[in-house]
């Protein structure tokens, strides 16, 4: 896919319906040639459209409006590119948990958790956050993470979690403001709720941190899992991860998490995690899979907001 056209699928596919802004930038981006000839110097990796805006957004540039952004991109260029060679996109988005719940919820209790991916790990405490599911809710405190649930009943409990520990190439620190400063510049500018639950699940996490390993998701996953405590059941699970992995590592990934001890869960853009025959999903915009030991089971909205079941 040529980067214009990565741009313009954003602005379709991701964007639209969601953030007007980023829709509104993409799409312009997509058409940018000083922009394009910029990116493209980049390795194809560094040229996603979350990358470039959030590092703008970090840098004080304007995202509100396409000739603003040109002209902020194009004079701080080196600056720009600096923190895109040096960053990855990161976003820790607590709202995944909603559409993990139901999932982890059926499984037998108590659960070790293991975060593949895991960014500055908050969703590794699903067992901590709110929940509201249409009129249905779970728990309480803050963040509350709302979900549309469709083809399944609610979950009627969280999970017990006993163990919990996330591997990333750079995990994040949620006790550092400035990995927390990245964290709130990669949330879409108009989504102040997300903002919140960012700051409501620090919260939460800097009061307990969780385990976090710095490694590989195919080199240094074996020894982690070996930590995992005897008598909860393993669970190794990722959410938007896989699109960060090149062939062939993705299928390695694969392979070894298959032969684990202990589940697996996966929710992935199906164009990068594949799974056979699935059905036609709910509407145009971008669903991940949700899937257990390799079996897909819904559909799902990237920051969680909603999940269509169908296994
Ligand atoms: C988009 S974030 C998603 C974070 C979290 N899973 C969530 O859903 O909120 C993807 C994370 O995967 C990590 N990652 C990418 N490739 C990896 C690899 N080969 N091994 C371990 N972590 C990796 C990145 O550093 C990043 O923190």
């Amino acid at each position: 896919m040529t980067i214009a056209a990565r741009y313009a699928e954003f602005a379709a596919r991701e964007a639209y319906g969601v953030s007007p802004q980023y829709a509104r930038l993409s799409s312009a981006v997509s058409g940018d040639e000083t922009l394009l000839a910029l990116l493209g110097t980049l390795p194809p990796a560094k040229t996603q459209p979350n990358l470039l805006f959030g590092v703008v957004r970090l840098l004080g540039g304007p995202v509100d409006d396409p000739d603003a952004f040109h002209d902020f991109t194009v004079t701080n260029w080196p600056a720009v590119e600096a923190e895109i060679r040096d960053r990855a996109t990161q976003t820790n988005e607590a709202g995944r948990c909603a559409v993990l719940l139901p999932v982890l919820a059926a499984l037998p209790q108590p659960l070790a958790l293991l975060e593949v991916g895991a960014s500055a790990g908050l969703c590794l405490y699903p067992d901590r956050y709110g929940y509201r599911y249409g009129d249905h809710l779970l728990g309480g405190g803050e963040p509350v993470l709302e979900c549309t649930l469709t083809g399944a009943a609610p979950p009627s409990a969280r999970p017990e979690v006993v163990w919990r520990a996330g591997l990333d190439l750079n995990p994040l620190d949620v006790t550092d403001p400035a990995d927390v400063g990245w964290l709130d510049a990669l949330i879409w500018p108009e989504h102040t709720h997300r903002r919140a639950r960012l700051r409501a699940a620090v919260a939460v996490v800097s009061a307990e941190p969780p385990l976090l390993v710095r490694g590989d998701l195919v080199d240094d996953l074996p020894a982690l899992v070996a930590r995992a405590p005897a008598g909860a059941t393993l669970v190794v699970f990722h959410t938007s991860v896989l699109y960060q992995v090149p062939e062939p590592r993705r299928t390695a990934f694969v392979e070894l998490v298959r032969d684990l001890p202990g589940r697996w869960i996966a929710n992935e853009d199906p164009g990068v995690l594949r799974h056979g025959t699935l059905p036609t999903p709910p509407g145009p915009a971008l669903h991940n899979v949700l899937a257990l030991d390799g079996r897909p089971l819904a559909w799902t909205r990237g920051h969680g907001q909603a999940m269509t079941w169908f296994g």
